[in-house]
């Protein structure tokens, strides 16, 4: 058996003459499980006790030499493949490495396709400040002040205007904007928001600190009840498939009246019961109702002469349902194993 051990510490040394064996080929060869040197542990095992002593000791050398020539050869590997890439003639016959295209985020790719639609049917885009102050998010919005529905929308203050002495405050929804639109614009209104919004919620799957909404308005003379039913049926049979219906369920927004939350039909099962929308057939995806008259006035406009309807929608529920996504927080972690399933959606 020693005679065995001194030929394979031959045989090991001659690879790092003459490099034969990389280090992983060698490690596999001599030092993994059913390697040469595990081979002779098990020989070990079968000999009588007295020639243990030496051939033990002669083991022991063995596996030293062999650990110490894997860790030689991984040296000179890395070394030797330095080498090369720098000194080499590049290999003109590789592929070449493709360019790595991005995509849309898909809150971009639902934002755009609802500003698309809704562009269809003459809304024009609008936009407004993500801080802002009491008056805009809440007060115009005939939100009372110390109203309990200030509560539901948790909110992040932020100092106030060392100027004016307002009190500011990230948006809690898209709602400012239409007062800032009918504030320097006269109707007719209509036109559609999209942005981000700040709530302070405890971040979960199905709650973040911050998220998407868009809003719409139309104000004009005449404007009814149903063109806001009209309205948003033709913008989920677009956004969701032809066979698409709508439900109404009355609701309470301060700045309109009266409200309602809209319901699709649930294109998953198209009504027959799922985990999407829980076995009820329906989905809720915006809330909705028309321009509070309170509202108008504080905007200058004449409610009697006037009137508008309302909606908003989150951005990420319509995405989370649409490409059936089941937690919120992959929208903001720019995982790109995620993101990189949306490349070429436009
Ligand atoms: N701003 C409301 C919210 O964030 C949504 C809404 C917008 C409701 C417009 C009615 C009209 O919940």
């Amino acid at each position: 058996m020693i005679e065995k051990i001194e030929r394979v510490i031959k045989e090991a040394e001659s690879f790092l003459q003459d490099n034969k064996l990389n280090s992983e080929d060698f490690r596999l060869k001599y030092l993994s499980r059913k390697g040469i040197l595990n081979e002779l542990f098990d020989d070990f095992k079968k000999i009588n006790n007295e020639q243990k002593k030496i051939v033990g000791q002669n083991l022991n050398k063995l596996k030293n030499k062999l650990e110490d020539i894997h860790q030689e050869l991984s040296i000179s590997g890395k070394t030797t493949s330095i080498e090369k890439s720098s000194g080499a003639i590049p290999d003109l016959t590789l592929p070449e490495i493709p360019n790595q295209l991005g995509g849309l985020h898909p809150l971009t790719i639902v934002k755009r396709k609802i500003l698309e639609i809704f562009a269809r049917m003459g809304f024009n885009a609008e936009d407004g400040p993500e801080i802002e102050s009491d008056w805009y998010n809440f007060s115009a919005l005939n939100f009372a002040e110390n109203h309990p529905a200030r509560e539901m929308q948790d909110t992040f203050f932020v100092e106030k205007n060392a100027i004016t002495k307002d009190d500011l405050l990230l948006r809690t929804h898209t709602s400012n904007v239409q007062i800032r639109l009918m504030e320097y614009k006269k109707p007719p209104i209509r036109s559609i928001m999209a942005g981000r919004v700040y709530r302070n919620e405890a971040i979960s799957a199905r709650a973040h600190c911050q998220f998407h909404q868009v809003e719409g308005l139309y104000v004009d003379k005449n404007v009814s009840f149903k063109d806001l039913k009209d309205t948003l049926l033709h913008f989920a049979k677009e956004m969701f498939g032809k066979d698409t219906k709508i439900r109404l369920r009355p609701s309470y927004f301060p700045f309109t009246e009266p409200s309602a939350e809209i319901d699709v039909s649930c294109f998953i099962c198209h009504g027959k019961g799922c985990n999407i929308c829980k076995h009820s057939g329906w989905v809720e995806i915006a809330g909705s109702g028309m321009v509070d008259p309170n509202v108008l006035e504080n905007c200058n406009i004449n409610s009697e002469e006037y009137t508008g309807f309302a909606f908003g929608m989150g951005i990420e529920r319509i995405t989370m349902l649409k490409y059936g996504i089941n937690d919120l927080r992959l929208f903001f972690e720019n995982d790109v194993r995620f993101l990189k399933q949306f490349n070429g959606i436009h």
